[in-house]
């Protein structure tokens, strides 16, 4: 690498695409209208909003400024900030790789669902079609029972978004995006104008409009919102960082990231909408309320269960169940690409590999790890496990963590001169603000909340916890195996020079002389 200069994104809306189809993804279409609808409905949307503005945003912004000023990804952009920050990049490096591997196989359930689609075959009965489709086993250690179909699909998803990266920035994930977004509005735009001309739909949306003001005083509620934002947006996992340092010097900071955090925004309400909409049409069908408390809807069972009943009472099913899956694929092929590039940027960065190299020692034994462990009759329940590890102790503790560093480094105002130098929205004491009390909210989030809610689910198994306690051993170890990777390797690597492009030079001798 030495001596080259970094690629660059093609074009200020090519950086842009790319910071939104990596925060448009199954957290949208999926994850928002199941948090939504377990929170109750409208109560959700209040504590969303304020997450997303006082949080959700000026988080993206620092992200992008530590990206853009550093112009390196993960370990060596932390490091630029402080020698003792490098560990939070590896952190996010081991969450990203935790994340990236399962998210690629739910890619693979709605891959097969996008064919099932095609003759409607999951039948009068969705809930045991499914059940069927997964086979899962019940026994969280029993490895080795594969099932093919998903195998397969699986495989496919990893070819095709190796490929993606090894064609670099512009190449690679700036094409991809700019496929995968204009195709994403056209299927997903269709599906949700057919949703709201459903009879019933009006119900749906007032229930999902309706605000619940006593739900504000439930912190349950606020929880729930805080981690949908930094899933949803992408934060906390240095995905923003990465791609970020692929800006030119020159490039407007702030405007952009809160363009991309309502945009994400819109959709996630489109979404809803979409969702709550059906969810009005089903209820109109049997009679019963919106938000069935005897039945909630979690894991897997919105987009697999609930939905193709959805469809199954209308007219239409097989196109719309196509619209559906296929916009699950095209929006997760994008947000999949974008996780990939933290571990693969990151090496790149910190021990100057090239392109290649990353792909081949980084890449492809992830998807090996992916395709061993997800697509067997236990894998579900790994999925669930490591799912229930990646936002408390990846994007929230590790975005608490940047915060942290920003301010201890003592190199939060020149992150913040940076991006004023060419920004529209100036960044002042709100921002230093908004990240402090973000800050505090979440030490309290962490403490008083997710942890102390998981020793629970241990300590007193019962029917309704999310996971079993074996499964708790899990998210537990796997949420402490990425922070232990991070403390050592910002300990191995703490003597090691970043490897210096002719680039970084000329960067340092301008700011030198600045
Ligand atoms: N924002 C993506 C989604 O909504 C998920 C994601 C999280 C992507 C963290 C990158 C980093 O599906």
């Amino acid at each position: 690498m030495t001596g080259s200069v970094r690629e660059t994104w093609g074009s200020r809306a090519g950086f842009l695409l790319a910071a939104v189809g990596s925060a448009i993804g199954l957290g949208n279409i999926w994850r928002f209208p199941g948090e939504a609808y377990e929170s109750g409905g409208g109560a959700f949307l209040i504590p969303w909003m304020v997450a997303i503005l006082t949080a959700g945003i000026p988080l993206l912004i620092l992200e992008y400024t530590i990206g853009h000023r550093s112009r390196k990804s993960g370990p060596s952009a932390f490091r630029s900030m402080s020698k003792n920050a490098e560990g939070i990049g590896w952190w996010q490096v081991a969450v990203a790789i935790l994340l990236a591997t399962f998210y690629a196989s739910i890619l693979a359930w709605a891959v097969s669902y996008t064919f099932f689609s095609v003759t409607a075959s999951w039948g009068d009965e969705p809930g045991a079609y499914f059940t069927e489709f997964l086979n899962v086993s019940g026994e969280v250690y029993q490895f080795g029972e594969f099932n093919w179909g998903i195998f397969g699909a699986l495989a496919g998803v990893w070819v095709v978004s190796l490929v993606i990266m090894a064609g670099g920035v512009r190449k690679g994930v700036e094409l991809a995006n700019k496929v995968c977004i204009p195709l994403l509005v056209v299927l997903f735009g269709a599906l949700v104008v057919r949703a709201v001309t459903l009879p019933g739909a009006l119900d749906g949306l007032n229930t999902f409009f309706t605000p619940d003001w006593n739900a504000l005083g439930d912190y349950q509620v606020w929880v729930a919102a805080y981690g949908q934002v930094f899933f949803s947006l992408s934060i906390g996992m240095g995905t923003m960082i990465a791609y970020a340092s692929y800006l030119r010097k020159k490039s407007e900071l702030t405007m952009t990231a809160t363009t991309a955090g309502l945009a994400n925004a819109s959709f996630e309400l489109l979404a809803g909408i979409g969702v709550f909409a059906a969810l009005g049409f089903m209820a109109y069908n049997s009679g019963g309320p919106v938000i069935d408390e005897q039945n909630p809807i979690v894991g897997g069972g919105l987009a697999f269960v609930t939905f193709p009943t959805i469809l199954n009472e209308m007219p239409g099913t097989e196109l719309f169940g196509f619209l559906f899956f296929g916009s699950l694929v095209v929006a997760g092929v994008s947000s999949l690409i974008s996780m990939l590039i933290v571990p693969l940027a990151s090496f790149q960065d910190r021990f100057g590999w090239d392109r290649k190299k990353t792909v081949l020692v980084i890449g492809i034994p992830m998807a090996l790890v992916s395709l061993a462990v997800y697509p067997t009759r236990n894998g579900p329940m790994i999925l669930d496990a490591v799912d229930q590890a990646v936002t408390p102790y990846g994007l929230v503790m590790a975005g608490l963590a940047s915060i942290i560093a920003a301010f201890a480094s003592g190199k939060i105002g020149r992150l913040a001169s940076d991006a004023n130098r060419y920004s529209i929205l100036k960044l002042g004491a709100w921002w230093y603000a908004f990240l402090g009390i973000t800050a505090v909210v979440l030490v309290y989030i962490l403490l008083f909340n997710l942890v102390p809610d998981q020793i629970d689910w241990y300590l007193n198994p019962k029917e309704g916890n999310t996971l079993s306690p074996d499964q708790v051993l899990i998210t537990w170890s796997v949420g402490a195996a990425s922070i232990l990777f991070g403390l050592v390797m910002g300990v191995v690597m703490r003597n090691k020079p970043v490897p210096q492009t002719d680039e970084d030079l000329e960067n340092a001798e301008e700011e030198a002389s600045a």
